[in-house]
């Protein structure tokens, strides 16, 4: 038995080591972490229960049967993060560059199919040059096993994607399908085919930071939701998202005791939003002044700036927060604000987080590049996404409330359920100075526009027909909200039995 014990001892180690010392000094040396390494800062110490370290691929072309690695360049288990069960994937560069084989798509498949059994997320460390070249049609046969797999537990279980290396082809697909994307500057690289490739086809020359770094997608492209400094960051920011989230759609997001007391009530909240309509401010003021002691947990913070969209707390309850941002384009509603908002919402509704909607908005974008791109579909996602979500729906309109957008921003009319003016709101088509040039073309004049103004530019024609539930004293914002959430906390909506909505894609 000693002797046995031995011989698993020394395949254990020899599985710890993956593609060997000298690879994983390559790793250090680059300022990259090990497979390893990143799920120790990523579980809860001691957790990881490690699956499948003994597997090894199958194949024999390109010297390939003398070269075999334990584990085949992927560690797989599951662990703990803050005491919740979850399961992981961290694919190892040392190991053919992370890239996939059979075997390895195998592993990810494994622990893919466990997590949607027990009903925990999935988490997968990304380092990989894509599909094992070696391997050929097979590997890709094993991407698309776990695409399948990522498109069936959308929606299920919280699927979150870590890009820790230069990660190509199949390797930057199944992250795309997750709900989150976290990447690290200097680190973390995306692209459906490199710089070389895109030389040859189009004689861009572009580097790899140019094409596919963290901030490119962080804050052009959004395909990266989070970036960070380092990979450490990026893993605890990982736990902290976490946080926010039910293990599942069965599941409701975990409840804290709140340290904040529900009905704090604040005084600066009636100092953030400017007299003049057309002043900017920071709409993260009013969020932080209302929220669970300040604590706003921002996605997509580089990305379409004239919304915010991000996870807080209200009296211990997770909530998802969807904001126009008047500091960055007046709040306007464009393509990509459009984009973000509804993938948001989708998310938070799938997953039994409601949604508090702050409003200022002067409506969507005009111009030519934004209808030539497909403001009309993708402003119409936004639409779609507040419509059909069920979970609970309040509104705050802090000030401008105009024309399609107000409809939009969660109004009584798609089933907000609480929906609330401070006495600051503009609720109307357009604002005065608009209206106005249209009712009155060259005879418009002040007058006429300080006229539309006070009859118009106010919350009290909307709460004369029922479409805010109430105006309110802003600095009892947080007591409201919480109040609302807490009678709301057993709501019950469905939509009509159907296979799935036709969201404009
Ligand atoms: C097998 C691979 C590999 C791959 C890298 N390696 N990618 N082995 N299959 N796809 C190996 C290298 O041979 C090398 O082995 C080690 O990993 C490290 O790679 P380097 O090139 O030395 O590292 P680096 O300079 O950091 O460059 C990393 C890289 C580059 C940018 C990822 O290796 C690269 O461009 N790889 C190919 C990317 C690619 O085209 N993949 C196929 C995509 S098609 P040694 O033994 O020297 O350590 C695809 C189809 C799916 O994925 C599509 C589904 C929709």
């Amino acid at each position: 038995m000693r002797e046995k014990l031995d011989l698993l001892q020394q395949k254990r180690a020899e599985a710890e080591l993956g593609g060997g010392a000298d690879r994983i000094k390559t790793q250090h040396d680059k300022g990259k972490m090990t497979a390893r390494e990143r799920l120790e800062a990523l579980l809860d110490p001691g957790s990881l229960v490690e699956l499948d370290r003994f597997v090894t691929h199958r194949a024999t072309d390109f010297g390939l049967a003398d070269e075999k690695y334990l584990g085949d360049g992927v560690v797989t288990g599951h662990g703990r993060i803050d005491g919740r069960l979850v399961y992981v994937f961290s694919q190892d560069f040392t190991v053919f560059g992370g890239s996939l084989s059979e075997a390895h798509a195998e592993k990810v498949c494994k622990v893919m199919d466990l997590a949607l059994k027990t009903g925990a997320p999935v988490i997968g460390l990304n380092d990989s040059g894509g599909a094992r070249i070696q391997e050929g049609v097979v590997s890709l046969g094993g991407y698309a096993d776990i695409f399948l797999r990522n498109t069936l537990a959308s929606g299920v279980i919280p699927q979150i994607s870590a890009i820790l290396g230069p990660c190509a082809g199949g390797a930057v697909y199944s992250p795309a399908i997750t709900d989150f994307v976290f990447m690290v500057r200097g680190i973390s690289y995306m692209f459906v085919t490199g710089p070389s490739v895109v030389k040859t086809v189009t004689h861009e020359e572009v580097d790899f930071e140019g094409l596919g770094g963290a901030d490119v997608h962080g804050a052009k492209s959004g395909v990266a939701h989070f970036v960070h400094d380092s990979e450490r960051e990026a893993l605890s920011a990982i736990r902290t998202l976490l946080s926010y989230l039910p293990p599942n759609n069965l599941d409701d997001p975990p409840v804290r005791p709140a340290t904040d007391p529900p009905d704090r009530s604040d005084e600066e909240l009636l100092d953030i939003v400017p007299d003049s309509p057309t002043k900017p401010y920071d709409m993260r003021d009013v969020i932080r002044h209302v929220v669970d002691d300040r604590d706003f947990f921002e996605v997509h913070r580089d990305f379409a700036g004239n919304l915010l969209v991000g996870f807080a707390r209200l009296g211990g309850r997770p909530v998802g927060v969807i904001a126009n941002q008047p500091a960055v384009l007046a709040g306007v509603l464009d393509i990509d604000a459009s984009l973000k908002g509804a993938r948001f919402i989708r998310f938070c509704d799938a997953f039994n987080v409601p949604l508090v909607t702050f409003e200022d908005v002067p409506g969507f974008l005009p111009g030519v590049a934004q209808e030539h791109g497909g403001i009309i579909k993708h402003g119409a996602k936004l639409l779609f996404a507040y419509c059909e979500a069920t979970v609970p729906k309040l509104t705050v309109i802090t000030r401008k409330a105009y024309g399609g957008a107000y409809d939009v921003m969660n109004s009584k009319h798609v089933r907000g359920d609480y929906n609330v003016a401070w006495p600051t709101a503009e609720i109307a088509v357009m604002g005065p100075k608009g209206a106005v040039e249209i009712l009155y073309k060259n005879e418009a004049t002040e007058e006429r526009e300080a006229e539309y103004r006070e009859k118009f530019a106010h919350p009290y024609l909307a709460a004369a027909r029922g479409y805010v539930d109430d105006i309110i004293d802003p600095r009892d914002t947080r007591l409201r909200l919480i109040e609302a959430l807490t009678t709301l906390a057993t709501k019950r909506d469905r939509n009509p039995p159907k296979k799935h909505g036709n969201i404009p894609l």
